[in-house]
C-alpha cells in the first residue's frame, strides 16, 4: 500500500516512473512538488545547463522548508514522536522529542538566531555534538533564511577557521563540549583555537553539554539557555518562517576534491527539500509511525539529508544518537535497534566491519526483530560485510539498500528499493528516477551497452544538484562540469552489468574514502608539508580491512631520524592540527626520492602499487627521472 502518493510499490511502477522521470522531467518533479506546502506555487518546473552550469528547480516558487518539515505535520501528527535521542552513555535518560516539541523549540530557537543580530542569507556555522539542539539549531536557521553550515566535531580549529573565512560567517552556535564514546571533545575551546584568525565573528551561542569550563568572551560569547529565557521572557513563542525563494541556498557543506582546501557545496532549497523527500520515501520504503536510525553524523551530507530534511518533511520518527557503535560496548547499535524497536538501520560499510570483528557475542539477547530495511552507505559495501549484515542483522528477512550519492548530489542517486526493486550484494543497481547515469572514457567518450566499465557521470540535472561552491562558481564549473562536456562529474569509476546494474568501484580522482570520509591527497600533503623537517609528500590510499582505505604517506624528511617513530607521532599530531584527527596518517615511510617523470610529476600508480604491496605491477619505471629510487622505496616499504 502506498503510504505517500509518489511511494512506488513495484518494479513496473519503478520503470514506469523511471521513464517518465527521464523524457518528462518537469511533469515528473512536477506532480510530485504538488505534496509539499508552498507559500507560491513555481512559474517554471525547471530550466538549466550544465555549461555555466546554472540550474533552476521550482523557479518563481516560494516556501520554507521548516514549514514542510514541522509546520505541516502539526496537525495530524503533532504528538508523534519527531526525535528520539540516545545519549552517549546508556545510564544517562534519552529524549523525546515531539514534532510539536520540536516545533516549538526550533520557532524559540529562531528568535534567538534573530536577537542576537543574525538575518537571511547570514551563514551561520554549527560545530555541535550529536544532541537534539544540533537539530534545532539547523532549522531555526532555515526558519529564518539564514544559510547554515554545519562543520563535523572531528575537524580542527585551523579547518574551522578556513571554513570560517571562506564563508565570512559571522555567527557561531556550538556546545562548551561533546560526549563521544570515553571522550569529552572541548567543542568552545577548538572554535576559541579557531576564533583567533576570525576577528570578523561577531556572535558565538554556546549550548550546555558537558559543563567543562569554557572562557566566555563579553560581548561575543552567548550561552543558549539564558538566551532561551530571553525569548521566553519577552513571550516571544511562534516564528513566522521567513518566505524563501526555491533556489535560495538552504545550506553550505564543506567537502574535500583532488585540489587544495575544501570547498563549500552550497544547496538549495525547494529542490533540494523534494529530492531528499522522494528518495527517502523510495529508497527505504519508508511507512509513517516507522522508527528511522541513520547513524551518520548531521555534520556529513548523509546526516543533513537522512536524519534531518528527508525523515522530517515525511512526518518520520528520526533517531539521533551521541556515542559510537562500540562504547560501552560493541553492542550499542542492537541495544538501541531494541530499546526503541528501531525499523530500519541506514549506517556505513566501515560501522559494519568493526563490528563484525567482535564477533556475534554483542548481539546476543538483543531483540533485532524490529528491524524491516537495512541501508549502507559512503562506500562500496564488500560482499563479506554485505553478508554479514544480511544474515546477523537483518536475519535474512531485510532488504539492504545500498545507496550510492554524494555531498555534491545532495540526495540519493542510485540504489536499490527495500523489498521493490533487486538488491545485488555490493552493487547500488539501478539510478533513482530523475537520475541519468552513464559511464565515459578517459577522452569523454560514452561507453554504451552492458558489461562494461568507466568513470561515472550524470547526464541530466535532478532537483538535489549541487548549485555552486560557495563565492567561486568557477570552482564549481572546474570540478564538476568541465572533464566531460555537458555531463556531472562523480570523481567514481563503476561497472555496468549485464542487466544495467551499476557497482560502484570507488573514486578515480586523488580523493581518499577513509572510513567513508572523504580527505583529498593534496590537503593531506599540504598539511604533512607544514611539518618542520618534510621536504616533501605523497599521499596514497590502499586497502584497510577496517577503514575501507587507509592513508599511506611516503615523506622526505631532512631533519634527524634517530627516532623515525618518534617524529612519525609529531607529524601525525601536526596533520591533526591542521585537518584533524579524522585526516590522521595510517602509515609514514620516509624515502629519500620520490618517482618523478622528467617533468617533476609524482607518479602516484606507482606509489600506489607499492602501498598496495603489489611489487610485480609497479609498471613501466623507465620514463621516470631516477627509476633506482622505486627499488629503494620497495626495499624500505613498512
Ligand atoms: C562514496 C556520502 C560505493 C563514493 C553520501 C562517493 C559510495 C563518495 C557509496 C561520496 C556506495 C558513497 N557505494 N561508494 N553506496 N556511497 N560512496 O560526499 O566514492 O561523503 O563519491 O557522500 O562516497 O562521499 P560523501
Amino acid at each position: 500500500m502506498k503510504k505517500y502518493p509518489y511511494q512506488i510499490t513495484s518494479l513496473e511502477e519503478y520503470k514506469e516512473a523511471y521513464e517518465k522521470s527521464i523524457q518528462q522531467p518537469e511533469a515528473f518533479w512536477g506532480d510530485i512538488a504538488e505534496n509539499f506546502t508552498w507559500k507560491k506555487k513555481w512559474d517554471d518546473v525547471l530550466s538549466w545547463n550544465f555549461q555555466e552550469p546554472k540550474v533552476e528547480w521550482f523557479k518563481g516558487a516560494s516556501l520554507n522548508i521548516t514549514e514542510n518539515c514541522l509546520d505541516r505535520h502539526i496537525e495530524s501528527i503533532g504528538d508523534r514522536p519527531a526525535i528520539i535521542w540516545e545519549p552517549n552513555d546508556p545510564e544517562e535518560h534519552h529524549r523525546v522529542l515531539t514534532y510539536k516539541d520540536l516545533h516549538k523549540k526550533v520557532c524559540q530557537f529562531a528568535h534567538v538566531l534573530e536577537n542576537n543580530g543574525v538575518k537571511k542569507g547570514d551563514p551561520v556555522c554549527i560545530y555541535m555534538g550529536m544532541i537534539p539542539e544540533l537539530a534545532i539549531a539547523v532549522l531555526a536557521c532555515a526558519r529564518i533564511g539564514a544559510i547554515h553550515s554545519v562543520i563535523f566535531g572531528g575537524f580542527s580549529a585551523q579547518s574551522i577557521a578556513d571554513r570560517l573565512l571562506d564563508a565570512k560567517a559571522e555567527f557561531i552556535v556550538t556546545c562548551d563540549g561533546a560526549f563521544r564514546g570515553q571522550k569529552d571533545i572541548p567543542l568552545k575551546s577548538v572554535i576559541d583555537d579557531a576564533l583567533i584568525a576570525c576577528p570578523f565573528v561577531k556572535r558565538v551561542i554556546v549550548c550546555t553539554r558537558t559543563r567543562i569550563p569554557v572562557s566566555m568572551i563579553k560581548g561575543r560569547d552567548v550561552w543558549w539557555e539564558e538566551e532561551i529565557k530571553k525569548v521566553e521572557t519577552l513571550g516571544l513563542k511562534y516564528f513566522d518562517a521567513e518566505p524563501m525563494d526555491a533556489e535560495d541556498p538552504l545550506f553550505i557543506l564543506y567537502t574535500s576534491g583532488s585540489t587544495g582546501k575544501p570547498k563549500g557545496v552550497v544547496h538549495s532549497t525547494a529542490g533540494y527539500m523534494v529530492n531528499t523527500n522522494y528518495s527517502f520515501v523510495n529508497a527505504f520504503q519508508y511507512n509513517p509511525g516507522d522508527i528511522f536510525f541513520c547513524t551518520a553524523d548531521i555534520g556529513w551530507i548523509t546526516g543533513h539529508s537522512y536524519i534531518l530534511y528527508g525523515p522530517l518533511s515525511a512526518g518520520a520518527t528520526t533517531v539521533i544518537f551521541e556515542g559510537i557503535p562500540t562504547w560501552p560496548d560493541a553492542g550499542r547499535f542492537w541495544d538501541i535497534v531494541d530499546k526503541y524497536k528501531v525499523n530500519t538501520l541506514y549506517t556505513a560499510p566501515t560501522a559494519i566491519r568493526s563490528l563484525m570483528g567482535f564477533g556475534l557475542e554483542p548481539l546476543k539477547g538483543k531483540d533485532l526483530s524490529s528491524l524491516k530495511v537495512l541501508g549502507s552507505v559512503g562506500e562500496p559495501i564488500n560482499e563479506e560485510a554485505w553478508h554479514w549484515y544480511d544474515e546477523h542483522i537483518g536475519k535474512g528477512k531485510c532488504p539492504i539498500v545500498d545507496t550510492w550519492w554524494q555531498t555534491e548530489t545532495g540526495s540519493i542517486m542510485i540504489t536499490n528499493f527495500a523489498g521493490v526493486t533487486p538488491a545485488i550484494p555490493g552493487t547500488a543497481t539501478l539510478p533513482m528516477p530523475g537520475v541519468l547515469p552513464c559511464l565515459v572514457d578517459e577522452n569523454g567518450k560514452e561507453i554504451e551497452g552492458n558489461s562494461v566499465s568507466g568513470n561515472l557521470c550524470i547526464k541530466q540535472t535532478w532537483p538535489s544538484i549541487i548549485r555552486t561552491t560557495y563565492n567561486d562558481h568557477e570552482r564549481c564549473k572546474q570540478t564538476y562540469f568541465s572533464t566531460y562536456e555537458n555531463m556531472y562529474f562523480t570523481g567514481d569509476g563503476a561497472m555496468r552489468d549485464d542487466k544495467g546494474n551499476y557497482k560502484i568501484t570507488g573514486r578515480v580522482d586523488d580523493v581518499l574514502n577513509v572510513s567513508g570520509h572523504r580527505i583529498g591527497t593534496a590537503e593531506l600533503e599540504n598539511a604533512m608539508n607544514m611539518h618542520a623537517g618534510v621536504i616533501e609528500s605523497a599521499i596514497v590510499g590502499y586497502p584497510h580491512d577496517l577503514k575501507g582505505q587507509g592513508i599511506y604517506a611516503f615523506l622526505i624528511y631532512e631533519g634527524n631520524l634517530e627516532d623515525p617513530d618518534l617524529i612519525r607521532q609529531d607529524i601525525i599530531q601536526t596533520v591533526s592540527r591542521i585537518i584533524g584527527p579524522i585526516a590522521k596518517p595510517d602509515k609514514i615511510q620516509f624515502v629519500t626520492g620520490l618517482p618523478k617523470t622528467r617533468s617533476g610529476k609524482i607518479m602516484r600508480r606507482i606509489l600506489r602499487k607499492i602501498a598496495e604491496n603489489d611489487f610485480a605491477n609497479v609498471g613501466d619505471t623507465s620514463t621516470l627521472l631516477d627509476p633506482a629510487v622505486v627499488e629503494e622505496i620497495i626495499a624500505g616499504k613498512i
